[in-house]
Formats: structure tokens, sequence, C-alpha cells
């Protein structure tokens, strides 16, 4: 995707660590005009940063649709990053049709969305939202490009503390494989996407070089960070247990568990291409990825 639009541009929920990323990569690997860049965020003073470097931010928050179509006026290009709003079924999909809608009615003609691996009919509970954003998005007057990012290296922080403290990893998992990449790989696909010049209807299927066992991942952590870590199969009840017990809400445990379940039916595993079509580079490797992050890993 070589042919760069001229453009503006918009990134909501730009104070993230995606949408850092991605204006990171529009400035360094997309060279775009940071006046031609508009960056929305509910909270304008974390991306003084980007301020200073000639990018307009603007406050925009999801929840207040009667806002949101000025935060958008003038972009004709829009990343649309999805939220980590997960309070209630439903209530993120809302904040994504009040964003789309209000596209619309502010004259942007693209939009480029943050959806997951094979979102319709999954397992896991967060998919519906980003199944029906996808649906909203084709029924809407405008075109759009889906990227469906597989997951993060850097969800691996979420567990972590706990794997290294206790040495033990519980999954339900399965013999299940994960086709992750690099977060900043991410951002830097949105920013190649958003810069582009293609105005037609696309999916990218954006993951890592090569799919890993949760089995495979512990043990690489394990080297990484020098200490035992053992993965120990638990039924997906089991493992909504142990998170209660350990202090979280069942809504939320039930949430992460399906992340198992999803996992373990294959639905994250598939390795595409597409990540180098849209960039013009290869993934970080994982195992760059974990040397570079040793610090981080061994605590
Ligand atoms: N593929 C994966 O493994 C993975 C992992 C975690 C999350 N995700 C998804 O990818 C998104 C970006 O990831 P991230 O690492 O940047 O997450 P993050 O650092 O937690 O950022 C959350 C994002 O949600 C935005 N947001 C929350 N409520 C909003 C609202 N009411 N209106 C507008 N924006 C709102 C925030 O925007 P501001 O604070 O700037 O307003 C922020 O950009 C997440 O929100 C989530 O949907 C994917």
């Amino acid at each position: 995707m070589s042919t760069k639009t001229q453009q503006p541009i918009l990134v909501t929920g730009a104070s993230g660590h995606l949408g850092r990323s991605v204006l990171k990569h529009l400035l360094e690997t997309e060279k775009f005009p940071p006046g031609k860049i508009t960056a929305t965020t509910r909270n304008v003073s974390a991306l003084a940063d980007f301020a200073a470097r000639g990018i307009t931010i603007r406050q925009a928050d999801f929840e207040d649709a009667a806002s949101l179509a000025a935060a958008f006026a003038g972009s004709k290009r829009l990343l649309l990053i999805s939220t980590d709003t997960l309070d209630r079924p439903g209530h993120r999909l809302q904040q994504h049709r009040n964003a789309i809608a209000a596209a619309v009615k502010a004259g942007v003609e693209h939009i480029v969305y943050t959806s997951m691996p094979n979102p319709e009919n999954s397992p896991l509970l967060i998919a519906p939202d980003h199944a029906e954003t996808e649906h909203a998005l084709a029924a809407s007057p405008l075109t759009s490009i889906i990227l469906r990012n597989n997951w993060y290296f850097e969800n691996l922080f979420l567990g972590l503390p706990q794997y290294l403290a206790s040495g033990l990893w519980y999954s339900a998992s399965g013999d299940g494989r994960i086709a992750h990449i690099a977060r900043d790989d991410l951002g830097r696909a949105a920013a190649a996407a958003l810069a582009s010049a293609d105005t037609g209807n696309r999916i990218y299927n954006l993951t890592g070089r090569k799919a890993y066992s949760t089995e495979e991942i512990a043990r690489l952590v394990s080297a990484t960070a020098g200490k035992p870590i053992q993965v120990v199969p638990v039924p997906v009840e089991a493992l909504i247990q142990g998170m209660i017990q350990a202090g979280m809400p069942e809504g939320l445990a039930t949430i992460f568990a399906s992340f198992d379940t999803n996992t373990a039916a294959g639905r994250v595993a598939d390795i595409t291409d597409d990540f180098l079509k849209l960039t013009g580079v290869h993934p970080q490797d994982y195992q760059d990825w974990l040397a570079a992050n040793r610090a981080n890993i061994a605590g």
C-alpha cells in the first residue's frame, strides 16, 4: 500500500498505548505532515508532547454523542480505536456507533477500525462489540478498512507478576495457539492504513510471524526471566473461580476466561502476511521482543 493520501486525518482515543504509537508512526514512519493530523482524546493534556510536534489535539468522548461531529470536523480519514469500556455488554458498541454516526455527519469519508480476529460467532465475550461495529461500518455510507488485530505481545504483562510470584500459569487454552504481535507494530499498521489513499472496503488480519501455545510462551518467558513458570491446565470454570478468589469481579473473570476458550478453539492461531502487505516490512519476532523487554519481564 504505497500511495499516500493528501487529505486531513484523525486518530480517536489517541492518548492510549496504541493511539500514541499510531501518532508516532504517522510522524516518523509515514512522514505525514503534522498540520494535517488531528488527535482526539478525553484528556487533552495527555497529548501535550504531540501538540508540541504540531498535531491538533481536540477533546472527544464517545459518550458525548452530540459533541463528536464538531471534534471530527475537517478530517476525511479517521482511525476509530476501539475503546476499553467493558462494564456491560453493548456499552462499547454504542460508543462506537456514536463515533460512526458523528463521522458521517462531520463529512469523514473513510474509517479505519481496530477489530479482533474472527469476531463473528465467537466464544470470546467481548467479540460481539467488534462484530457489530464491523456491521455498523458496512451499513454506513462510508468505506472502511478493518484491522483485525491479533493479541498484543504486551498482554503478557497482565498476568506476568502472578506467574513469576507463584511459578504457576493456570490456563484453559489447551493446545490453542496465539499468532500474537507487538502492539507497536499494530500502531505502525494503523498509521499505514490511515495515511494511505486506499478508499476501498478491506479487511486485514494482522498477526505475528508465528503462533505459540501457552506452554511455549511460558517456556520462552521463563527462560527470559530466569525463573520457572509451569503451565497448569484447568477447566474454564476453575479458571473463573480462581480469578474470583483472587479478587476479580465475576463479570470480568468470565470475560478474561473466555479468552482462553477462544484460544483453545483455535480462533487466534492463523498467520497471515497482511502486516507485510500493509506496511512493507515484517512484524517483530517474539523472541526478539522478549529479549528487548528482558528488564521489564525479569521484574
Ligand atoms: N489486540 C489486543 O491484544 C488488545 C489488548 C487490549 C486492548 N485492545 C483494544 O485495543 C484498544 C487500544 O489498545 P490500547 O493498548 O491503546 O488500550 P489503552 O491504552 O487501554 O487505551 C484505551 C483507549 O480507549 C479509549 N477510550 C476509552 N473510553 C473512551 C471514550 N469514552 N471515548 C473515546 N475513546 C475512549 C482511550 O482514549 P482516550 O483516553 O485518549 O480518550 C484509549 O485510547 C483498546 O481500547 C481495546 O479496545 C486490544
